[in-house]
């Protein structure tokens, strides 16, 4: 039924190109080019990001979130995957604009097919699975002795003889983007899957999130310390992976359950206590478990900066290599206890915790 609703003055809604409007019935993207008014539905196909704070580029809507186009008349999407938003009649009359929002076009979905990442999370059946998480960072046609991976190898190897699965996933092999930050503009703008996972064929953390949410029963993340802190690796790793966080903040989707990490950290100082800290806190959000004893670590501290000696140590002390030995079992011995018991339940409650509403 026909419902003309002023939604401004033309000469107030001329000067801006996209113009946020909220009637009782709809919020719209209207949008002022070459003389001509014209009204879509605010709502964006891909994730429901507001086409209303979008900007004109030529005749279509730009989504702020994720750069998909719709026509700023018509609503028709820039490609047939991002189907059609609502577009209204609009006229102006008496120096007003009046929007008839009561004879929208339909809405066509996004035709895009879910990306493999979104099916539901299942553990497959099979023995334990341990993931190795390696984030230092070398010249590829020169590589040298990691302390960190030499321990995380070890860590594998005692998971295979322990019957484990185990894979390797070395960040610095992968070649993927840094996270662009999605959640600055809005918390839902940060999606499972990932943004840039969906938005880039070429983007490669994909094995990082099928390890993490789906493969592994425990994972062990090998950092070195760079002026006290893990490597950049590390992070841009972890800024990728606030996506899983994410969604509990926005959905109280928990995509880790019954899941464990422990850490081995190896730096040339010190500083082994904040890093622990900071990535237990990480990995805690993102829902994993931990053994007792969840990281081992060395460093020869302040006043030793001798990396050769202190590589050298690493590299034949057969007290750490029993640790990162015991540190893999850990893991497992806890994966395999929350594998027999019920495990995590399907909603906490959120009060006092993160980003909580
Ligand atoms: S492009 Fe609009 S929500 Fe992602």
């Amino acid at each position: 039924m026909v419902d003309w609703v002023d939604v401004g003055a033309a000469d107030d809604l001329a000067k801006a190109g996209v113009s946020r409007c909220v009637t009782p019935k709809a919020r719209l993207a209207v949008s002022f080019r070459d003389g001509t008014f014209g009204a879509i539905a605010s709502a964006c196909n891909h994730a429901g990001g507001p086409l209303r704070q979008g900007h004109l580029d030529g005749e279509r809507v730009v989504c702020p979130w994720h750069q998909w186009r719709f026509h700023r008349c018509n609503g028709h999407g820039a490609t047939a995957e991002q189907g059609n938003v609502q577009s209204y009649p609009v006229k102006v009359e008496d120096g007003r604009v009046l929007v008839d929002v009561g004879t929208a076009t339909s809405r066509v979905g996004s035709k895009r097919a879910p990306h493999p990442l979104a099916r539901p999370v299942e553990r497959a059946p099979g023995p334990l699975r341990l993931a190795g998480i390696s984030t230092t960072a070398m010249d590829p046609d020169n590589r040298r002795f990691s302390g960190s991976d030499h321990l995380l190898g070890i860590a594998l190897d005692s998971a295979r003889s322990a019957g484990a699965e185990t894979q390797m996933i070395r960040l610095d092999d992968l070649k993927f983007h840094a996270c662009r930050g999605y959640y600055s503009k809005a918390a839902g703008a940060c999606t499972w899957p990932c943004s840039i996972t969906q938005m880039h064929a070429d983007d490669e953390l994909t094995p990082v999130y099928e390890a993490l949410v789906y493969w592994a029963d425990a994972i062990v993340v090998a950092t070195l310390i760079r002026w006290g802190a893990a490597s950049w690796l590390y992070f841009k790793m972890a800024e990728r992976l606030n996506c899983i966080q994410n969604a509990i903040t926005t959905k109280n989707k928990v995509l880790i359950k019954n899941k464990v990490a422990g850490f081995i950290i190896v730096g040339g100082q010190d500083n082994i206590q904040s890093v622990a800290g900071q990535m237990i806190c990480f990995f805690a959000e993102l829902g994993f478990l931990f053994p007792q004893f969840p990281y081992i670590a060395h460093s020869r501290g302040w006043s030793h900066e001798d990396m050769e000696n202190n590589v050298e140590h690493v590299r034949t002390s057969p007290e750490i290599a029993e640790g990162a030995r015991e540190l893999a079992e850990r893991c497992l011995a806890y994966a395999q206890q929350l594998l027999d018991s019920e495990g995590t339940p399907d909603s906490i409650a959120r009060g006092g915790r993160k980003a909580n509403h």
